[in-house]
């Protein structure tokens, strides 16, 4: 996306039509686009990227087909939605086959419009997860960072782990770098150049979780518009990597362990076997045997999963890694500045219990707000010194008393518009060094009224 809205193109040579679209698409929200015809809709395409694009099919120079192809040529993810006259749906069922996301007739129904672009708009998302995750696999061991004999020990193991076709279970608290080790695993091995996919099964409702994994047929279920390939299918011959695998549905466990053992799925609603070789790759924060011992977790599919066990150390246990790490921060932000001796102890000694995102926001953040070249013990924030909780800066005088709502909100909307300084005005960026979720960051801006 360009900006932070949502991006909606229309062609339609149609006045009428278009304008009702545009004026519908503006009152829900959208940065709507138009062009009333295919040539003008195809320079947009080139220019502009779309979170979603409508597009009439019969229009006199260049038609919907056309705009249809190329959108898939410039952006594949973006859905394309057809707009046909009434008693031409093979045309639209046409277009469909082609790579179209679904079609609408006119005259339509408003409230069945703004649900088929509701759901486009959500389908693209997930898709757009799934590249993402897929472009940040570019992770070996160079990048990670780490001096400890134990981790030496594992980064020595990775390239052998890589080279075997057998599942591995990564376990480590959160933050300690599961992901990245994932990411080497897939790097290290003969399937670098195959897909590496990764789904967290943490944030994914069930039926989800399980039309991302297996994909479906069209009219599986309702919503389900057209065919969609699952993650097994992306990764075959390569890995896939699933996150939080504790958090997966018992019901999901036992599908997960057919696939495993037959290597073969069906698509829900679908009626043929597909054969797949996927190396399974997973990682969790719990304790699975755990799980296991409580009934949470099938046990045929632990120890199917565990073929390798990597254990990742949390960062207190190899305090060693520290002044290395906030060195490879410093130099990653290159940034010219550095901490203390005494600053670096200080560091050196808190427990980190949330490993090294932790580490790599605290060093972020005091980045963020000293202005010395130098960053000395006394800037060290208290949550850090005192092993305690974050605070907002040093309290007021309580004195006669104090209005503690306006004067929290103060200290907030100062940090606030810190952020955003030193980050040149992104918002994402910012977000991140303030330790906020980019919608939490936002809903704060919004309601103190920074720009
Ligand atoms: N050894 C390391 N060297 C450099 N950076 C590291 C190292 N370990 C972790 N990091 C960085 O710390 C952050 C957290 O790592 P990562 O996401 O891999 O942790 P995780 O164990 O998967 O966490 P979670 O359990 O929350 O999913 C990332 O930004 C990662 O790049
Ligand atoms: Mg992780």
């Amino acid at each position: 996306m360009g900006g932070n809205r949502t991006q909606i193109l229309i062609v339609e040579d149609e006045k009428h039509m278009r304008e009702i679209l545009k004026m519908l698409l503006e009152g829900e929200g959208y940065s709507v686009f138009t062009a009333e015809d295919g040539g003008r809709g195809r320079d947009l395409l080139e220019k502009e990227i779309f979170d979603l694009v409508i597009t009439d099919i019969k229009m006199p120079d260049l038609d919907g087909y056309g705009i249809l192809k190329k959108a898939l040529q410039v952006s594949p993810e973006t859905p394309v939605i057809m707009i046909t006259a009434f008693g031409t749906v093979e045309n639209a069922i046409e277009a469909m086959k082609l790579g179209a996301y679904d079609y609408i007739h006119k005259p339509f129904k408003i409230d069945e419009i703004r649900l088929i672009i509701k759901k486009a708009l959500e389908k693209k998302d997930l898709a757009r997860q799934v590249t993402l995750l897929k472009e940040r696999a570019i992770t070996g061991l160079e990048h990670i960072v780490t001096a400890n004999p134990s981790m030496r020990e594992i980064l020595k193991n990775l390239s052998r782990i890589a080279q075997s076709r057998a599942n591995v279970l990564i376990t480590g608290e959160s933050g300690t770098g599961k992901d990245l080790v994932a990411n080497a695993i897939h790097n290290l091995s003969d399937r670098k150049d195959q897909n590496f996919v990764a789904i967290n099964c943490a944030t994914l409702p069930e039926g989800l979780l399980e039309s991302e994994l297996f994909g479906y047929m069209r009219g599986a279920f309702t919503g389900a518009a057209q065919n969609k390939q699952g993650l097994f299918e992306i990764a075959d011959k390569g890995t896939l990597f699933l996150d939080e695998m504790a958090e997966m549905p018992f019901q999901l466990q036992s599908k997960l362990l057919r696939v495993i053992e037959t290597g073969s799925f069906r698509r829900l609603g679908g009626t043929t076997d597909l054969t797949v070789e996927v190396r399974i790759v997973s990682a969790t924060n719990k304790d699975l045997k755990e799980a296991v011992s409580n009934g949470l977790f099938r046990e045929d599919l632990f120890y199917r999963l565990n073929a390798i066990p990597v254990h990742v150390p949390p960062l207190r246990e190899r305090r060693e890694d520290i002044p290395l790490l906030i060195d490879h921060f410093l130099k990653r932000r290159d940034s010219r500045k550095r901490f203390s001796k005494k600053a670096t102890e200080l560091l050196i000694n808190y427990p980190w219990k949330g490993n090294i995102r932790e580490l790599e926001n605290v060093v972020d953040r005091m980045l963020l707000f000293s202005d010395a070249e130098i960053i000395r013990d006394s800037e060290i924030p208290q949550e850090i010194t005192a092993g305690l909780l974050p605070k907002p800066g040093p309290a007021a005088e309580i004195g006669q008393g104090i209005e503690l709502e306006p004067y929290l909100e103060d200290i907030e909307k100062s940090y606030l518009i810190k952020a955003l300084d030193r980050t040149g005005g992104k918002k994402i960026e910012a977000a991140r060094l303030l330790g906020l979720s980019f919608r939490s960051f936002r809903h704060r801006l919004a309601k103190y009224g920074i720009k």
